[in-house]
């Protein structure tokens, strides 16, 4: 792969995703796109590149937005996170609940909120999660359910017992979120690069963590306006520890680590 075209799937990355592709991820992009080239039958990047720019190929570069994201994450991440919102959740009393976890990847963010929320409140309906990413085959992943069993570790040993199957025969090796798990939970396809459907309800927590790092001030401005449009005032907006929004200028009060708090 070229500079130039490089520099041509970067672009079309901002574009579509907002995300800003470091100069030195050439090599990463060229080992993601390469099996694309292959199944296509082209012989070089500036064949595929020329592709993704003709106009009717929307579906290509879906795909190639979907192989060049970064997907990384696991059970438990950042568990702070989890202690203080089982604090929040205490505090409320049982008052009914609304959580987005606006970039889910493969679903364990979602299911660990969904662990925490069920051995809280065990069988009621006083919750609802849903879990969106940009990225197709991810949520395919987090539809399922299905996880090696070396990623369980990170999951508390009752909860594993409580909401987790353990594989047996062809599955030996893996664990599914159990099914009246899996039924509390939803997915579904958002850029939060673009504008949020007039469906998407007001949530008052909603995690957006360890997808900011990939964008520029002005990226981040606007992706975090956009998913807060959403954040019912008084609710709590979750961000990777690695990530800050100082100096940006939003109508939000920092209340812990990469915790924020929307004014009313
Ligand atoms: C590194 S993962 C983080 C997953 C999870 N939140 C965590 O902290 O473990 C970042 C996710 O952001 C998604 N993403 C990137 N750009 C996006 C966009 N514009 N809209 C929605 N999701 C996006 C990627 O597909 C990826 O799954």
């Amino acid at each position: 792969m070229t500079d130039t075209e490089f520099g041509q799937v970067r672009t079309l990355m901002r574009d579509v995703s907002g995300i800003i592709m470091a100069p030195h991820k050439k090599q990463l992009a060229a080992g993601r796109l390469i099996k694309r080239l292959k199944a296509l039958g082209l012989a070089s990047f500036r064949e595929y590149v020329q592709l993704l720019q003709q106009p009717d190929q929307h579906e290509e570069r879906r795909l190639a937005v979907d192989l060049l994201t970064t997907n990384e994450t696991f059970f438990f991440r950042e568990e702070a996170h989890f202690q203080f919102l089982r604090s929040y959740l205490m505090d409320k009393g049982g008052a009914a609940i609304k959580i987005w976890s606006a970039a889910c990847s493969s679903g364990e963010e979602v299911y660990s909120l969904a662990m925490l929320l069920e051995s809280l409140y065990p069988g009621q309906n006083n919750w609802s999660l849903i879990g969106s990413d940009l990225c197709r085959h991810v949520l395919e992943t987090a539809q399922q359910g299905i996880y090696p069993l070396s990623r369980a570790s990170a999951i508390p040993q009752d909860m594993l017992r409580r909401y987790c199957l353990k594989g047996v025969g062809k599955m030996d090796g893996f664990i599914q979120m159990q099914n009246s798990l899996r039924q509390r939970v939803s997915f579904r396809c958002l850029n939060l690069n673009t504008a949020l459907p007039n469906d998407l309800p007001f949530f008052d927590v909603i995690f957006l963590r360890n997808i900011l790092i990939y964008f520029d001030a002005a990226g981040k401005k606007s992706i975090v306006s956009n998913v807060i449009s959403h954040l019912s005032p008084g609710g709590f907006l979750f961000i990777g520890h690695s990530e800050s929004l100082y100096g940006l200028d939003l109508p939000l009060t920092s209340c812990g680590s990469a915790i924020y708090f929307k004014e009313g």
